[in-house]
């Protein structure tokens, strides 16, 4: 039997899809039929996405900074305009600064806490309330990072503030599953993207090394031996934002090439 994705017409959310991981989300949603809203904060960067997504079916852009309560409302206002509701919110987010622990003020853990814990929280939030007054239920899938389960010592913002959506994900599974909502979160390993430049970038120049050098030697470190791609990254998110994943609620998914060693 096959099993198809069920997305055709579905009214999906991706925030932060200008590029990177987002854009990818947001291209193989379009891929099953689905109609989107693509974000950024860059209005330039976001046309030039919709523009080059818009072969592949309906989309439309909205310009918010996710760190912005005023934008995050309006964000799903002209989400809900756009597609006359919301099925599946994918929540993707900027990126905190990479830097050690000992680098970073208290204007830097403000930043990371607010585009990292607040704004995930308030747009669930937002989309829940939208999905509530449908009636067929809906799907949250929250990026977040492998970092949450083994800190990367160069990633101290992130590992600290990205914990919280295990905690927003549980909450929210236990609260949302009886009226039909289904919340999980995807644990990205090393994808390829402009993020990944930055990271390599910034630890070569502490090592002393090339970037090249950097990446090379993440990847003797992931099982699979190689860096993933957004669009095998995004095969997992559609499995969680559609009812592919009906019986899954609660759960957080690595994908990860197998990097993570922990147990549990
Ligand atoms: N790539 C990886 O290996 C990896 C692994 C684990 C976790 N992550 C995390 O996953 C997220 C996406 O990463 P990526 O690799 O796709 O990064 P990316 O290629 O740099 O893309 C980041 C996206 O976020 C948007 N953005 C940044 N700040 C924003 C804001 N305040 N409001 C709205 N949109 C904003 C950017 O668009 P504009 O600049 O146009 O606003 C862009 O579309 C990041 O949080 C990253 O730390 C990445």
């Amino acid at each position: 039997m096959p099993i198809g994705s069920g997305l055709q017409g579905a009214r999906v959310l991706v925030t932060a899809s200008s590029q990177g991981i987002g854009y990818g989300a947001a291209e193989a949603f379009l891929g099953e039929g689905a109609r989107v809203v693509v974000n950024s904060s860059n209005a330039g960067r976001l046309e030039a996405a919709v523009k080059r997504l818009a072969r592949l079916g309906e989309v439309h852009g909205v310009v918010a900074d996710l760190t912005r309560p005023a934008d995050l409302d309006r964000l799903l206002t002209e989400t809900v305009t756009h597609l006359g509701g919301v099925d599946t919110l994918v929540y993707v987010t900027g990126s905190p600064h990479p830097g050690l622990f000992m680098e970073q003020g208290f204007e830097d853990w403000e930043r990371a806490a607010s585009l990292l814990v607040v704004s995930p929280a308030y747009l669930a939030r937002r989309s829940a309330e939208a999905m509530l007054r449908g009636s067929t239920g809906g799907r949250m899938v929250f990026l977040t990072s492998v970092a949450i389960r083994e800190p990367i010592p160069n990633l101290a913002t992130s590992s600290v503030c990205r914990i919280a959506v295990t905690g927003l994900v549980k909450t929210l599974s236990r609260e949302l599953g009886p009226k039909g909502i289904r919340v999980n979160g995807v644990l990205p390993g090393y994808i390829r993207t402009a993020r990944i430049d930055e990271v390599a970038e910034d630890t070569a120049r502490r090592r002393g090394i090339t970037p090249d050098e950097v990446v090379r030697g993440i990847e003797r470190d992931i099982p699979l031996g190689r860096i993933g791609s957004p669009e095998e990254l995004a095969r997992a998110i559609i499995f969680l934002g559609s009812d592919l994943s009906s019986y899954v609620t609660g759960a957080m998914l690595p994908v990860d090439g197998g990097l993570l060693r922990s147990v549990g």
